[in-house]
């Protein structure tokens, strides 16, 4: 029984065996980029739509709750990175301080947050990109799965391609072309606000709540029965707010990661809190939030409204230009966990191989073609609804994990500090359990469903041959004598 809590030591400063090791090639500018391109993205150019037909104008305030709630798990994740600057993210973290099999389940949790992030990315990007590709005489059935009438979703199959032929080149070629996109990405919602924000008109806000604030099975405008209020459409909208976690996933590959990961994950995540409410207020105060309601593209469904379709086609060139840069981080973050979990012994050794270029191409492409599969034919509201989940368990144990490590070694030392951690830490917990259960009830049985699955994988496979990572592991009380940082 006590090796089901068996935790992780990890040798702190000490490199993998060469077919193992990652190249370490990131500094900070790199990880803001990173961040930036992983956060902003579907969450806010198509989910907004989504939000708005669960909440109506009062989206503005999912927005204000999400953001909070991830400010204070991102601030959990940067404490936490740095303490243990290593490949893995959350799951190495809990394997470290909460033992393996809840390791197990936030490691299988975030296998499910990846891939789906980058399913629900893929269609965002298909709702921007199939308009313009419709335009040159590309069939319409080939661009939405069957739930939208649609035989298959080509386009999102096809992105998916694309970025992780880019990861398998190798890491630094790929996080430099990010930062340019990203730039592009920026402009393009900079460009939105400035044409939508004088069409301001309060009257688009009335009624403000239509749906209350609970979640609470509702027919909307269209007749359909969902959960709706304002903690519904915030349990989707969270989806806007992630992505700083694909940075702590880059932290053995960063050169300075005491250092780096913290300016990379809390000035990210601080940027896009502020770009969100600006959006969210444009959006909704622009054009009546029916009239945009889950949309595929409601940005620039919005633009049109107010006559700016040339500026919506900029807005849509620019979403298909740049979107990639969050299937890059994503893609890139999911290809990490695996390979972790894999080097631990929980999944075949076999895939946690790097090529001569440092990158990991082997689990690059597993995930890539399970990810499109999904992405072909999966809704997007249901996939990212279910990516939240995942990443709702992960930033729980996060958090967990932090207020744990402040009892149990208060003395180590912290490149970055929480502040006011026991309040923090609190908020991101309770925030995130609730908002977990503020998700469609379907997602929440799927989320359980889905554990269940992995936790028979972990019995059958995983934990015979687990004990390679864990075999000279220590008393973790004695963690506040090892030297948690590294050497640099
Ligand atoms: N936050 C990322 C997005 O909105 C996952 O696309």
């Amino acid at each position: 029984m006590a090796d089901l809590f068996r935790k992780k030591v990890i040798a702190v400063g000490a490199e993998q065996p060469g077919e193992h090791r990652l190249a370490r090639t990131l500094s900070w500018p790199h990880l803001v980029a990173l961040g930036v391109g992983a956060i902003v993205g579907t969450g806010i150019l198509t989910l907004i739509g989504v939000g708005a037909d669960r909440a109506g104008p009062a989206v503005i305030v999912s927005f204000v709750i999400a953001g909070v709630i991830c400010a204070c798990a991102a601030l959990a994740y940067a404490e936490m990175s740095t303490m243990l600057p290593a490949s893995g993210s959350a799951y190495t973290y809990s394997y470290v301080v909460l033992g393996e099999i809840i390791a197990w389940v936030i490691g299988w949790s975030l296998i499910l947050e990846y891939s789906l992030v980058v399913s629900t990315v893929a269609v965002g990007w298909s709702g921007y990109a199939s308009p313009l590709l419709e335009g040159l005489g590309f069939p319409h059935a080939l661009t939405q799965g069957p739930e939208l009438g649609g035989l298959i979703n080509l386009p999102a199959i096809f992105i998916i391609a694309v970025v992780a032929g880019l990861l398998s080149l190798g890491t630094k070629e790929s996080a430099t072309l990010n930062a340019v996109l990203v730039v592009i990405k920026m402009l393009a919602l900079a460009l939105f606000v400035v044409v939508a924000l004088p069409h301001f008109n309060p009257d688009n806000l009335h009624p403000f709540m239509p749906y209350g604030f609970g979640k609470e099975a509702l027919p909307g405008a269209g007749g359909e029965v969902v959960a709706r209020g304002v903690m519904a459409a915030a349990a989707i909208i969270f989806f806007a707010f992630y992505g700083f976690d694909a940075i702590s996933t880059a932290a053995e590959e960063t050169k300075n990661p005491g250092r780096d990961l913290a300016i990379g994950i809390v000035g990210s995540m601080i940027a896009c809190v502020a770009i969100y409410i600006l959006i969210g207020v444009t959006a909704v105060g622009a054009l009546h939030f029916i009239e945009f309601a889950n949309s595929p593209d409601p940005l620039a469904l919005i633009l049109r409204g107010i006559d700016q379709p040339v500026v919506a086609t900029i807005l849509a060139v620019s979403a298909v230009v740049a979107l990639p840069t969050v299937l890059l981080g994503f893609l890139f973050g999911q290809s990490r966990i695996f390979f972790t979990m894999a080097r631990d012994g929980l999944l075949p050794a076999k895939l946690a191989t790097v090529s001569k270029r440092g990158a990991p191409v082997k689990i690059t492409i597993l995930t890539a073609v399970l990810v499109a599969v999904i992405a072909g034919v999966a809704p997007i509201d249901a996939i990212a609804a279910l990516a939240n989940a995942g990443t709702l368990a992960a930033f729980t144990a996060v958090s967990v994990c932090m207020l744990v490590m402040r009892r149990r070694a208060p003395d180590a030392p912290r490149t970055f500090r929480t502040p006011m951690a026991p309040v923090v830490g609190t908020i991101a917990i309770l925030g995130c359990i609730y908002l977990f259960f503020s998700l469609p009830t379907r997602t929440e049985l799927f989320f359980l469903g889905w554990n269940a699955i992995g936790l028979l994988v972990y019995f059958v496979y995983g934990r015979p041959r687990a004990g390679k990572a864990t075999e000279d592991a220590v008393d973790p009380e004695a963690l506040p004598e090892k030297p948690v940082l590294p050497a640099d």
